[in-house]
C-alpha cells in the first residue's frame, strides 16, 4: 500500500506533462521536458552544477561495478576482456544517459577487439632473473604455458631485419636492442628465425613497459629488460660465453566483442559537433578508478547536467573500450567514419585521468604546427582557464598515449588535459601544485590500489568544471574556430613511440 499511492501520483504527473506538451506542440519529437523552453547552456551555469558530492557518489558506484570483476579475476577490475566488470561499466554509462528523457541519441558500436592478459612470467638469463624484467603486453604464452630452455643469443643491429638474426637463433632466446622498429616486429622476426622467446633490452635508462601490438602468428613470448641488466650479459656473449636461459609465460591473447558507447545531443546543429571522450575500460591489475574512471564519470556528470540546456552545436560524448590494449575503441571508431561524418567533428577532447593523487594540472601541448589546425586554440582554452582560476599548469607531450591519436591522424583537431600517471613529480612542480617530489603523480597507476582512496577530489572538481567549460564554450559557438577542411593524415615527422599507454617501440 505504501508504495502504490506515490507511484500513482508520479505516473499521473508525468502523464500530464507529456499531454501538455503534445497539446502545445503536437509535432515535437521530444517527448519529455520541452527542449525549446530550456535556457541556452553557458559555462557559468554548467560549472555551477558540478559538485564533489556527485562525483564521489559516481566513483562509489564505479568501484562496486569493478567488484563484479572479482568473479573472473579474483580482484576488482574493469578490463575489456573481463565480461563482468567491463560490461557492468558500459551498462551503467548507457543506463545513466538513457534516463535523460530523450535528450541524447545513444548508440552502441560493437567491434572485435584483440585483447590480452599476462597472468605469470619468469625469465632466467644465466643464473638469475633480471630485476627489471617485464612481460610485453599482448605477448603469446610459451608453448603449452610451460617453461622453454635454450641459450641466450645476441641479435645484430636493431633486430629489425631478417639478416640481423644469426643461424644460432634457432631454439634460442633472442636478446634484441630496443629502437628503430616496433617490439612486435622484433618478436615476429625472432619467431620467424626460430627463436623460442624474445628479450628486448632498453636503449635508455629503466625497464621497458611495452606492447607487441597487433598479433602475428610469428610472435614468441616477449619480455623487456633494462640496459643496465643487459650490458653484463652482452659482454659475456661477445666474449663467446654460453648463457643457458629459460623463459616461461602464462598469457592469453584473444578476440572479444566489445562496445563503444556514444551519446549525441538531439539538439544543436548536427553538422557541427564538439566531441569528447574517456575510456570505459581499466587494466587487468585493478579497478581503474582514476584511470579512467574519473574521465568516464566526468563525462557522465557533464552529460547529465547538459541535458538541462539548449545547445547551438551538437555535443557528442564517447566512452571507448579497449584503450588499455592500444586505443582499440577510438581507432575503430575513427576508421569507420565516412569523409562526410569525419568533417562534422569540429574537434575532439580527450579526458583520461582527472584526479591523480599527487597531481599536476597537465595540458597536452597540441600545437597547430604539429597537429590539425584548431588544436592550439583548444590547448589555449585550457591554459587560460587554469590561469583565470589562479592555478598553475604544465605542458605534456601530445604523443599518442591516449584516445586522441586516431582523431589527429585523420585531420580532426584535438587536445585534452590530464593529471599524471607514472611520471615523477619534480621539486619545481611541488612548488606549483603541492604534493610530493620524487614520487609518481599516481603511485597506484595500473595497479590494484587505483581505488576510491586514490583520488584527489580538489583536482577532480576543478577539472570537471573545466570539462564543463570546454563543452559549453563550443556547444554555444565555433565562432573563430578553424573550419574543417580535410581528413588527411598530418605530416608527422617523428613516428610516435606510443599508441596507447604502453610503448610500441
Ligand atoms: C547497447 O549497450 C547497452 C549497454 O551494454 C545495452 O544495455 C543496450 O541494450 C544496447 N543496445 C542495443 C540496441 O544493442
Ligand atoms: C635487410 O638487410 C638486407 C641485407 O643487409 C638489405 O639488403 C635489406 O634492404 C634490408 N631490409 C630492410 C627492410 O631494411
Ligand atoms: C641514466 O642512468 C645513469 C646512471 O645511473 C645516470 O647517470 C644518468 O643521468 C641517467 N640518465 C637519465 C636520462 O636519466
Ligand atoms: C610544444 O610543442 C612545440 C612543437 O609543436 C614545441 O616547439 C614546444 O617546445 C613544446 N613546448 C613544450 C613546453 O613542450
Ligand atoms: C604557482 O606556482 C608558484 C611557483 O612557481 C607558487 O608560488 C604559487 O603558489 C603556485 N600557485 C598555486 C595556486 O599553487
Ligand atoms: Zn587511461
Amino acid at each position: 500500500m505504501h508504495s502504490i499511492l506515490p507511484l500513482l501520483g508520479a505516473t499521473s504527473l508525468a502523464g500530464a506533462s507529456v499531454l501538455q506538451q503534445a497539446l502545445i506542440n503536437p509535432t515535437n519529437q521530444v517527448l519529455f521536458g520541452s527542449y525549446d523552453s530550456k535556457p541556452l547552456v553557458s559555462s557559468e551555469a554548467l560549472e555551477a552544477q558540478i559538485t564533489e558530492k556527485n562525483l564521489r557518489k559516481r566513483a562509489e558506484d564505479l568501484f562496486s561495478i569493478a567488484q563484479e570483476g572479482v568473479e573472473e579475476y579474483n580482484h576488482p577490475t574493469r578490463l575489456t576482456l573481463c565480461h563482468t566488470g567491463h560490461l557492468a561499466t558500459i551498462n551503467y554509462i548507457y543506463a545513466t544517459i538513457a534516463e535523460l528523457d530523450d535528450y541524447y541519441e545513444i548508440s552502441n558500436q560493437t567491434f572485435d577487439a584483440v585483447v590480452g592478459n599476462v597472468f605469470e612470467y619468469r625469465l632466467v638469463l644465466g643464473d638469475r632473473q633480471p630485476d627489471s624484467v617485464l612481460a610485453m603486453s599482448l605477448t603469446p604464452p610459451t608453448p603449452d604455458k610451460e617453461a622453454v630452455f635454450g641459450p641466450l643469443v645476441l641479435v645484430a643491429n636493431d633486430g629489425c631485419n631478417e639478416s640481423d638474426f644469426p643461424a644460432t637463433i634457432k631454439g634460442a632466446i633472442a636478446l634484441i636492442k630496443r629502437g628503430v622498429c616496433g617490439f612486435g616486429d622484433k618478436s615476429a622476426l625472432a619467431g620467424k628465425a626460430g627463436a623460442i622467446a624474445a628479450v628486448v633490452y632498453n636503449n635508455e635508462n629503466g625497464s621497458v613497459s611495452g606492447t607487441l601490438g597487433t598479433p602475428s602468428k610469428y610472435h614468441v613470448a616477449s619480455f623487456g629488460i633494462s640496459n643496465e641488466d643487459a650490458q653484463p650479459l652482452i659482454k659475456k656473449l661477445e666474449a663467446g660465453d654460453v648463457i643457458p636461459s629459460s623463459a616461461y609465460m602464462d598469457a592469453i591473447v584473444q578476440k572479444t566483442g566489445t562496445t563503444n558507447i556514444m551519446a549525441q545531443t538531439k539538439g544543436g546543429d548536427q553538422e557541427n559537433c564538439v566531441m569528447l571522450g574517456g575510456h570505459s575500460d581499466s587494466v587487468a591489475e585493478g579497478p581503474g578508478i582514476n584511470d579512467d574512471g574519473t574521465g568516464s564519470l566526468t563525462l557522465l556528470e557533464v552529460a547529465t547536467h547538459l541535458a538541462d540546456y539548449k545547445v547551438n552545436n551538437c555535443v557528442r560524448f564517447a566512452w571507448w573500450a579497449g584503450e588499455e590494449e592500444g586505443l582499440l575503441g577510438s581507432d575503430y571508431y575513427v576508421s569507420q567514419l565516412s569523409k562526410e561524418e569525419n568533417l562534422k567533428i569540429r574537434l575532439f577532447m580527450d579526458y583520461d585521468m582527472m584526479a591523480s593523487p599527487n597531481y599536476a594540472y597537465q595540458v597536452y601541448n597540441a600545437t597547430d604546427a604539429a597537429n590539425p589546425v584548431g588544436s592550439e586554440e583548444l590547448r589555449n582554452l585550457y591554459t587560460n582557464y587554469y590561469e583565470a582560476h589562479g592555478q598553475n599548469w604544465t605542458y605534456i607531450p601530445f604523443d599518442g598515449r591516449s584516445d586522441y591519436d586516431a582523431f589527429i591522424k585523420n585531420g580532426i583537431p584535438g587536445g585534452g588535459i590530464a593529471t599524471g600517471a607514472e611520471g615523477v613529480k619534480s621539486e619545481n612542480e611541488v612548488a606549483m601544485f603541492g604534493g610530493k617530489a620524487g614520487e609518481w603523480y599516481d603511485h597506484c597507476y595500473h595497479q590494484l590500489c587505483d581505488d576510491l582512496d586514490n583520488l584527489a577530489y580538489d583536482a577532480w572538481v576543478m577539472n570537471t568544471k573545466l570539462v564543463a567549460h570546454s563543452v559549453a564554450t563550443y556547444a554555444v559557438s565555433f565562432k573563430g574556430f578553424p573550419k574543417r577542411t580535410d581528413v588527411k593524415m598530418n605530416d608527422v615527422s617523428e613516428p610516435s613511440i606510443y599508441h596507447g599507454p604502453k610503448l610500441i617501440m
